[in-house]
């Protein structure tokens, strides 16, 4: 499986150094992607698992202040990038034309994207969820070739940081229709994933993997929830 750690805009320098440290102390056969912030990114010396930013510039490098290219990601051994993420789509008002462009940019780069979708509480409880994911889903790969290497990452808003989880048939609904559009790419779990809901999310079909925030910051846990796995 395919085990994403969203860091998001926690931990300065000293405390990265120091979660590094303990989070290569685990042992898993998961394929395990750390996704630090940019910042730490400088920082990161773990050969076992894979590097991976929260977020990508939409231009190629040039005259965009404060932006970070995929070529830079690239050369720091970056190999995968977070798009799209509900936070950055509600908070920087990120829109689904943006996320294609960075999408774009990312595979330049051969960085594998992975696509955050997923609906607020309001859009669920309308009914509105399965236009809202098709529509994220759909102008996130326009014109993109080879669109199959992209991550898939379902997170409903209403679940993250929440503690509140989807049943499995929600999510398996919500799997079905992603491979409905797409039969070929890795789909993920992500929102509240912990060491005590595992054994409950774990039967999840068609499931290749999570996608953790607040779960990614607690060493101690995060090896459970991965013992649990096997
Ligand atoms: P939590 O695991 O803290 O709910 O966050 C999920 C998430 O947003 C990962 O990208």
């Amino acid at each position: 499986m395919i085990i994403a750690l969203n860091n998001k805009s926690n931990l300065d320098k000293y405390e990265f150094l120091d979660y590094q440290e303990r989070i290569n102390r685990i042992d898993s056969k998961e394929q395990i992607i750390v996704c630090p912030t940019f910042l730490n990114i400088g920082n990161y010396t773990i050969r076992k698992f894979s590097l991976g930013a929260q977020n990508v510039s939409s231009t190629e490098e040039g005259a965009h202040t404060g932006e970070v290219s995929a070529k830079a990601l690239k050369s720091f051994g970056v190999d995968y990038c977070i798009v799209g993420h509900s936070e950055r789509r509600q908070n920087q008002k990120e829109s689904n034309n943006e996320i294609n462009k960075k999408i774009k940019q990312l595979m330049a780069q051969d960085i594998i994207p992975i696509l955050c979708i997923g609906e607020t509480k309001e859009e669920r409880d309308n009914n509105h969820y399965k236009e809202i994911i098709e529509e994220e889903i759909k102008t996130a790969i326009l014109s993109v070739p080879n669109y199959d290497t992209i991550i898939i990452a379902y997170e409903p808003i209403w679940s993250i940081g929440t503690g509140v989880i989807p049943t499995n048939e929600q999510i398996e609904e919500v799997f079905s229709l992603i491979k409905s559009i797409l039969p070929n790419n890795k789909i993920l779990y992500g929102g509240s994933a912990n060491e005590k809901n595992i054994d409950q999310l774990k039967k999840i079909k068609n499931n290749d993997g999570f996608l953790l925030g607040g779960l990614s910051l607690k060493p101690a846990e995060l090896s459970i929830f991965l013992n649990k796995l096997i």
